[in-house]
């Protein structure tokens, strides 16, 4: 069984690596990686494959930015040639970026199988592009994996077939599992000098990058003065997404001595950070699901979360960018009152497996069928 895997963005790689494990050690399955060069910046992409050991990809199509559709059409263009050379039995994708949503349409429309893992996941807002590339992907996905019950639901509300949805966890806690042990010896705490005596300074840990918080300087400002109430009680670590850092840069203002911004930082300097802050404040997707795997109370900066069940089973709390709320919250938790959550179904390290030995099932049976007819 030949699969093709395609990855784009950070957390694609994070993502796709416990895949690429679980394919690698079966003897059954060829296994080719393609990277569309969506990030394409050393703290971005590089640093990931190499501490995520994802090997070199196969083909990288070294698409850059652009606007959605330019970029979105400019990964359809290319990914062609290469699917219809490589000619797998199955493309695979993960999560929700305009890579997965790319390479999604491209293979269906030469009649290759698609596996969209992280299927399911709705916002309900489609303000959001990665709301739409999850749409569309799953409208067109032949195998949809999914890592909590509601997006069984919502598959099922936009007519997709029962028997095609499998509930299997979530492979990027499989990764945070697998890399957990090495990003303790992680020297990050020391080199931004919140080791005292021994023990670990309370610090706080903050990403911001969708465009709903960013783009917009009025917003961005806003947000940025909320975040310095919390940054009066509790120093703050920002590693700046290049997004981000482009639209400070335009705003130039000042900043505040408990709000410390960074370059970006690899995936285990991250986890290490991440495992170790008080909280943590975000508007990603996966760092809602990281933060509830590691029991560490965050605070997503967004009015909606596709990932529910961190908030109704994990330490997510959904925030806004209401400043009262931020504050009260994170006087709530700097009080030892936050919500100490619970682990998901199946988030137990194991995703990746399950998705592998059902891809292998089904193809056994498609050949078998094929044969006989
Ligand atoms: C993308 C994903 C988002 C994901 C995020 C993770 C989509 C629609 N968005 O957002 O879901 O959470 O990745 O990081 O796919 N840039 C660089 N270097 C890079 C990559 C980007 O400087 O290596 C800059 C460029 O100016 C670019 C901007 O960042 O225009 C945004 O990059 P892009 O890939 O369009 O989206 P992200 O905001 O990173």
């Amino acid at each position: 069984m030949k699969v093709l895997s395609v990855v784009g963005a950070r957390p694609n790689l994070v993502k796709i690596a416990p895949l690429l494990r679980a394919m690698t050690q079966l003897k059954q399955i060829e296994s080719v990686l393609v990277h569309t060069g969506q990030h394409y910046d050393e703290k971005l992409s590089e640093i990931f494959f190499k501490q995520l050991n994802i090997g070199e990809p196969d083909v990288n199509l070294g698409v850059g930015s652009g606007s959605h559709s330019a970029q979105t059409a400019e990964i359809l263009r290319k990914i062609e040639p290469v699917l219809v050379e490589q000619h797998p039995d199955l493309a695979l994708v993960v999560g929700d970026v305009n890579s997965t949503v790319a390479a999604t349409l491209a293979a269906a429309k030469l009649g290759i199988p698609v596996a969209h893992v992280e299927a399911g996941l709705r916002s309900f807002d489609r303000s959001m592009p990665e709301e739409i590339n999850r749409v569309v992907t799953d409208a067109l996905a032949d195998y949809l994996f999914v890592t909590e019950s509601d997006a069984i639901q919502n598959l099922l509300k936009e007519g997709r077939p029962r028997e095609r949805i499998y509930m299997v966890g979530n492979v990027m806690i499989d990764s945070l599992q697998h890399a957990m042990p090495f990003a303790q010896s992680s020297t990050v705490l020391n080199d931004l000098g919140l080791m005292e005596k021994g023990n670990v300074v309370p610090f706080g840990l903050l990403t911001l990058h969708r465009p709903s918080n960013v783009d917009s300087l009025d917003v961005l400002s806003r947000l940025l003065r909320a975040l310095h109430a919390v940054a009066d009680r509790l120093p703050i670590i920002f590693p700046v997404h290049p997004r981000t850092q482009s639209k400070l840069d335009e705003l130039n203002a000042s900043g505040h001595p408990g709000l410390r911004m960074i370059a970006p930082l690899g995936y285990l300097d991250f986890l290490c950070l991440m495992g170790r802050a008080r909280l943590v404040l975000t508007d990603s997707g996966g760092i809602q699901e990281e933060t509830t795997a590691l029991g560490v109370p965050c605070l997503t900066l967004r009015e909606n979360t596709e990932r529910p069940v961190t908030v109704t089973v994990g330490t997510n709390y959904l925030v806004g960018q209401n400043p009262e709320m931020i504050e009260a919250i994170a006087c709530e938790i700097l009080a030892g009152q936050g919500k100490k959550g619970e682990q998901p179904e199946l988030w137990d390290g194991r995703a990746a497996e399950r998705i592998v030995d059902i891809l292998l099932r089904e193809f056994s049976e498609t050949v078998a069928t094929s044969r006989s007819l």
